[in-house]
């Protein structure tokens, strides 16, 4: 326990005070210290500038996924994750999509919604319409805002406007449709909608409070495709398998939280490589996945004429490539280059493939030989560690616990002191 967590001032200090107050208070070895003050590719003084309080940065294992054929041209994958199998994984269903031509996508325009909600209106129907009258008004005075986004092209486009009954009353939500072009958008749209109370309140002559982006960018959606070869998928019965364990992810929503927590597994790894705004992705994802009132699967999966599997994904993705960390982080930088993206929608349409190859490499696995055999070589390299296996000793340990089928630290303790001798 820290001896007081009350620390006056501590955002004030620099990051190196910082570690001192820090280490006093939570007890920390001098090796506590230096492995905060080691930051990588980041620095100290970089992350310092991106949240508060900072005293160090935490750094995840970044993969590539090779073999991604996506609209035809070739693409290698930065993942940053520390879950093992997942980086492998993609790797291999993107393998199989190869056959048949690789991954199709598509995208909508990337347009984001800002909400404005008016309460204490005494004719919400009335105002609605209102507001609906003097949209060109509200586009104009929100374009204002941002006089660079409307010179890339971007900006607000459109409103709509709807009566919603609620415990405190009925309320008009207003949604602003802002095109953000290459950037995520957040600061662009709260800005705008942020901007557009006093000229809201005034048409509507009620009070608004809320204004800010909603996460469920339904209007910002990405989509891939791809044919997956039955023979070389795994055959007949892998084929049938896969759909039979989708089915239950579309009847069932225990199942389809993991089943689209599978897909995340994937584009969470490319949001976090790039930069990007994982929970805003997590969001949007889930919250489109419920749309209807019932949970369901980002995915679609049937057999084409032939017998071969055909998977289909669509989730909003809203990330970007300029403005915010995508554009400050130096390893989310190289991983940009690496990925070699033009824009905003082409990485989204890149992810929604990864996500779709992501799903399949675990209902296969499911469906057939199990999960955990992928898993468990992987999952025990962790387990030797843990138990202070080091060098080549580590692949020793991990014979013997898959061997054994038992990946257990304690066991690895033992087997390594068998093995020491
Ligand atoms: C594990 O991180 C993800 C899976 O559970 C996904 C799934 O069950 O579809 C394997």
């Amino acid at each position: 326990m820290a001896k007081s967590s009350k620390i006056s001032g501590f955002y004030k200090l620099s990051v190196h005070e910082r570690l001192k107050v820090l280490q006093e208070q939570a007890e920390l070895s001098d090796e506590d210290i230096e492995v905060l003050s080691n930051t990588g590719a980041l620095t100290l003084e970089q992350a310092d500038r991106m949240i508060e309080n900072v005293v160090g940065t935490t750094e995840y294992p970044l993969g590539v996924a090779c073999n991604f054929l996506i609209d035809g041209k070739e693409y290698l994958v930065p993942m940053a994750i520390e879950e093992p199998s997942v980086v492998a994984a993609a790797s291999n269903m993107a393998k199989i999509a190869r056959v048949k031509g690789g991954f199709f996508t598509s995208a909508s325009e990337p347009v984001m919604i800002g909400q404005i909600q008016i309460t204490d209106v005494s004719d919400p129907f009335f105002a609605r319409q209102a507001i609906l009258a003097r949209k060109k008004e509200i586009i104009d005075l929100a374009n204002e805002q941002d006089p660079v986004l409307v010179k890339f092209g971007g900006g607000a486009r459109d409103i709509t406007a709807r009566v919603i009954d609620s415990i405190v009353g009925p309320m008009v939500v207003v949604h602003l449709m802002v095109d953000c072009r290459d950037a995520m958008g957040a600061n662009a749209v709260n800005t705008m909608v942020e901007a557009c109370k006093p000229l809201v309140e005034e048409i509507s002559g009620g009070k608004v409070y809320l204004r800010i982006i909603t996460n469920l960018a339904k209007f910002r959606v990405a989509r891939a495709r791809a044919v997956f070869d039955k023979k070389t998928v795994g055959g007949e019965d892998a084929v049938e398998g896969v759909i039979k364990v989708y089915a239950l992810a579309l009847a069932d929503p225990y199942r389809c939280s993991t089943h689209n927590k599978g897909i995340m597994n994937g584009i969470d790894a490319v949001t976090i490589a790039t930069c990007n705004d994982f929970r805003a992705v997590e969001a949007g994802a889930h919250s489109y996945a419920a749309m209807n009132g019932d949970y369901k699967p980002l995915t679609k999966w049937e057999k084409n004429k032939d017998g071969d599997l055909v998977g289909s994904i669509e989730l909003p993705l809203a990330v970007g490539t300029v403005g915010g960390a995508t554009s400050v982080h130096p390893v989310a930088k190289v991983a940009r280059k690496i990925l070699d993206v033009k824009s905003a929608s082409e990485l989204a349409r890149v992810m929604a493939a990864v996500g779709l190859a992501q799903n399949l490499a675990a209902l296969r696995a499911i469906a057939t030989e199990g999960i955990q055999r992928g898993h468990m070589g992987l999952h025990a390299r962790n387990i030797a560690q843990m138990a202070g296996a080091t060098g080549e000793m580590i692949d020793k340990v991990v014979e013997v616990l898959v061997k054994e089928k038992n990946v257990r630290v304690d066991r690895a303790k033992e087997v390594l002191e068998e093995l020491r001798g």
